[in-house]
């Protein structure tokens, strides 16, 4: 935000997305206002406007403070009637120490005197500018919301006892943020970020007196879901831990009550860690708070792993860099210990003793670091793997999957699925994602598309075969399923469907509300409660008897429940490494299956010992512990920040007049078609309207958008996907991105991602920008012609995207059904003899359009993105040649220019189908 502009006229609340940013953008005018009056004086009409200005900024921040501990609404009164007063001395002082506390973060590591009448200390220190150590040394700091509708008296009261209380030994420091009412708790929680815990006490209201709109939105989407406004007064405080447990599961909860133990027994208390029944027992409460927060700052793991590098070890075993002896003591690789440091060094074993632990057969810390993480994510159980979600997958699928069983997997799905259907001996069902020809990827599978699937194999009386649905949420390009709906109407088909949901990009959706509804825990866990709701029994019901008689189509069209006695089956995998804090190849099997101990433990004990190694990396799985501290603490803020950044691409390039000429960033209209938007929402930001309220989109549509993942249209520059990330971004910027289309590129950014960044890109877009424009203006007509052209060839003469053919009849049993025996196609082609390869050139174009069955021997995956446009016993199509041949891709795994595409021969296609039919 410019602050300008902000001083000239207040941008309005629409401009914002986020209330976060509001308000840093707030402060930041404030202090220039304040330094503006500091030098300018108030007299005449610049002092005027000056002072009108600062006026403005309080009002527009008088409702935003009331959420935060510092500088505190008492502080922030404080500086507003030192400019009442017109004492401008102070007045700029104060504003300039508490805009720079807030921007610092000096407020966490030390009380910063607010009042102009203190030492005037201007030496503040700036947290990123501290040294990892010294931050480490420091004191964690949070802040506790405390919902009572109290008078300044019992305020003061509240206030001074928690400080009264605090002891040098404490773990961490805290500081109390107070609220009236329920509502304000719910708007606190949702927009103050270094919430820790909330005390609910005895004398809270229900309605919040604050009207400023940008927060107000935070509470609405409460409202969509929860009658809040009936509330009963006795439960005031019950229902407002159960919403809070609701809206951030990871905070802990507090109830304070002047009932009677009996009066809370039975009530839904969400998450709530203690209920007491004294007031005024600070101290208990102070131990409470903080031994909450510091079983989400635990690191088993972590820790064990320091302690054991602290020890003074005698080596006999395997790895001589343990300790890094076989570096100390070289004359050639001195530069290794002198890159890393010794601490890697020393936290390399391979023992697993000494308070370690070992991944295979967990025990101690390795186990409880786990337990933890299935905890912050929802899980029933979690297991930690140290080479990436390629190997969850598989351990997932070998742990469920028997041979011949059926699975539905969407086709573009990562590439692990397809070699985990190989080696599980599946026959596999590939669904077709919806293409988006136009920007040259695909889109995510609609839930017609994998009910019409499933409803064939029921018809087929295959539908006790069918064992498991496969999806990727979110997919590369950021589309988003609706968990919930996929699972219920999937298991009103098949009540005990498992699901394997490649969360490979979505580890940090857990910690947004929005993103939550949409994992694949948190959906097991509602399912879990409304199967067992009565309402949901009877509408379930209801529904059977209107179906007695439905044809598919009409169970296409409807919105199918679940029987009551569906079985919740549900498995996540996660790159904890693409989103959230961990090492490469850290990553996380998250399980919420009801028949997990029954059915599945030891499988998949078997199979995870199938794919693991035996000497599991102890730096990833101490960067997997680290990196589940941080989400649960952290993970609210982070995911904030991260979206409102990727939300600050959005806008730029919307609205810069220069990049909105050559560019575009795809909007959810432009990703998901019509039909698959039922909230009619286009696009997260538009110029006239400002934002568009996204959790309206989370709720109802059946894709969403996830809005940390820009895709840029780049194609009105004249350059192709790939070109444009390594002869601009890359070799002339050093930006670096990992995934093109024909005619776009993707910025994803993650939780690491600062606003400096996002200015940067935004520079590095107008200056290609203004060279494209400079180049245009001093081009030759033939020269003009010739962009207009690349660019139409780019933008226009796309090659449409193929569907996925079939199975040959040999890998088939009956053809009214498309699942095909993957694992024999695979090992038949082991045999050189079995194959044959064909140029991709005119002439095997023209034997694919007269029809000649030809069938792929091999997986053809380019990379990226990563998913195979043939799978071995697929029948090649004329689409899929023509739009291989059109692939702007370097890298094409599984083909060799200079062999050709291999297929099977005829002979072995035969012999197959003749040893099949006996
Ligand atoms: C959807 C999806 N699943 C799984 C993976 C594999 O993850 P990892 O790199 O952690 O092995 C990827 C990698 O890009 C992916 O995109």
């Amino acid at each position: 935000m410019n602050v300008q502009s902000a001083k000239d006229k207040l941008p309005s609340v629409s401009d914002y997305y986020s209330a976060v940013q509001l308000r840093a953008d707030r402060w930041s005018a404030l202090r220039e206002t304040a330094e503006g009056i500091h030098e300018h004086g108030i007299e005449g009409r610049q002092g005027a406007r000056l002072l009108k200005t600062a006026e403005e900024l309080f009002e527009a921040l008088a409702p935003i403070e009331l959420y935060w501990a510092f500088p505190g609404i008492h502080a922030f009164n404080h500086l507003r009637r030192q400019l009442e007063q017109r004492n401008v001395e102070d007045f700029t002082v104060s504003v300039r120490r508490v805009a720079r506390a807030l921007t610092s973060g000096a407020y966490r590591r030390r009380t910063i005197p607010v009042g102009g009448d203190e030492i005037d200390n201007e030496d503040f220190e700036d947290e990123t500018a501290l040294s990892p150590e010294d931050r480490a040394l420091g004191r964690p700091y949070f802040e506790v919301l405390i919902v009572d509708n109290v008078n300044e008296h019992q305020e003061r009261f509240l206030r001074n006892n928690l400080h009264r209380v605090r002891r040098a030994e404490d773990p961490f420091i805290y500081e109390p943020v107070i609220v009236p009412s329920l509502e304000d708790a719910l708007m606190g929680i949702l927009f103050n970020y270094n919430v820790q815990a909330v005390i609910v006490r005895p004398g809270l209201v229900l309605k919040s007196k604050n009207v400023l709109p940008i927060i107000e939105q935070y509470l609405q989407r409460v409202k969509d879901e929860e009658d809040v406004d009936a509330i009963e007064p006795h439960k005031y405080g019950p229902e407002a831990c159960r919403l809070i447990a609701k809206v951030r599961p990871e905070l802990d909860a507090y109830l304070i009550t002047d009932g009677s133990a009996e009066d809370i027994a039975g009530l839904d208390l969400g998450k709530c860690r203690r209920v007491f029944y004294n007031q005024e027992d600070f101290l208990e409460l102070h131990l409470n708070i903080l031994r909450g927060v510091n079983r989400r700052y635990k690191t088993p793991f972590f820790t064990a792993l320091k302690e054991y590098s602290k020890q003074p070890t005698g080596v006999f075993h395997a790895m001589p860099i343990s300790r890094g002896k076989s570096i100390s003591r070289s004359h050639w690789i001195q530069e290794m210990g002198a890159f890393y440091g010794p601490n890697i060094f020393l936290a390399e074993t391979s023992a697993t003793s000494g308070g370690l632990d070992s991944l295979l057969e967990p025990r101690g810390p390795i186990k409880e670091a786990q337990d933890m993480a299935a905890r912050a994510f929802g899980a029933k159980q979690t297991f930690f793997a140290t080479n990436g979600t390629s190997t969850c997958n598989k351990i997932v699928v070998q742990a469920l999957v028997r041979p011949g069983d059926i699975v539905l997997v969407d086709r573009d799905c990562h590439k692990s699925h397809h070699y985990g259907m190989v080696l599980a001996g599946a026959s596999v069902a590939y669904m077709d994602s919806y293409p988006l020809h136009q920007h040259s990827m695909y889109g995510a599978v609609p839930i017609h598309e994998i009910k019409h699937t499933l409803l064939k194999l029921k018809a087929a009386g295959k539908l006790d075969k069918v064992r498991m649905v496969l999806l990727t949420n979110c997919t590369f390009d950021g589309l988003v399923y609706n968990v919930e709906r996929v699972m219920e109407e999937c298991l009103a088909i098949k009540k005990d469907l498992v699901f394997l949901w490649d969360e490979a990009w979505f580890a940090f959706a857990r910690f947004s509300p929005t993103y939550r509804q949409r994992t694949a825990m948190t959906v097991a866990n509602t399912l879990r409660e409304r199967l067992r709701d009565p309402a949901h029994v009877k509408a379930w019901e209801a529904q059977q008897e209107a179906l007695k008689d439905a044809d598919e189509e009409t169970l296409l069209k409807t919105r199918l429940l679940a029987p009551p006695d569906a079985r919740v089956r549900a498995y996540a995998t996660q790159s904890t490494h693409k989103t959230l804090t961990s090492l490469r190849q850290g990553s996380m099997i998250h399980v919420n299956d009801m028949d997990f101990k029954g059915e599945v433990e030891q499988a998949f004990h078997e199979a995870y010992m199938t794919h693991t190694s035996t000497s599991p990396n102890y730096q990833i799985i101490a960067s997997l512990d680290v990196g589940r501290r941080q989400v649960e603490l952290e993970g609210f803020e982070f995911v904030q920040r991260q979206v409102a950044s990727a939300m600050a691409i959005r806008r730029a390039v919307q609205t810069h007049p220069l990049l909105k000429k050559y560019f575009k960033v795809l909007t959810p209209s432009d990703m998901i078609p019509a039909e698959y938007r039922e909230s009619g929402v286009e696009a997260y930001f538009d110029e006239q309207e400002g934002w568009s309220d996204k959790w309206e989109i989370w709720a109802k549509d059946e894709f969403v958008l996830d809005p940390t993942r820009v895709t840029l249209a780049v194609g009105g520059t004249g350059w192709d996907g790939d070109t444009f990330k390594t002869k601009i971004l890359m070799d002339k910027y050093g930006i670096q991105i990992n995934k093109t289309s024909r005619n776009s590129v993707l910025f994803m950014t993650n939780i690491g991602t600062t606003r400096s960044s996002v200015a940067y890109l935004i520079e590095v877009l107008v200056e290609v920008a203004k060279e494209l424009d400079e180049l245009l203006d001093d081009a030759s007509k033939m020269e003009k012609r010739s962009f207009e052209k690349r660019v139409a060839g780019l933008i226009e003469h796309v090659p449409p995207l193929p569907d996925f053919s079939r199975f040959h009849d040999a890998f088939r049993h009956g053809s009214e059904t498309p699942e095909g025996d993957i694992r024999t196609a695979f090992f038949l082609a082991y045999n050189e003899d079995n194959c044959d390869y064909l140029d991709l050139d005119d002439m095997l174009m023209q034997r694919l359009s007269e029809g000649e069955e030809l069938v792929s021997a091999s997986f053809i995956i380019p990379y990226p993105p990563g998913f195979p446009i043939l799978v071995p016993g697929q029948v090649i199509s004329p689409e899929i040649m023509s739009f291989m041949r059109a692939l702007d891709v370097s890298e094409i795994h599984g083909y060799r220019p200079d062999l050709g595409l291999r297929v099977f021969t005829p002979e072995a296609l035969n012999a197959l189908t003749k040893k099949t039919k006996k």
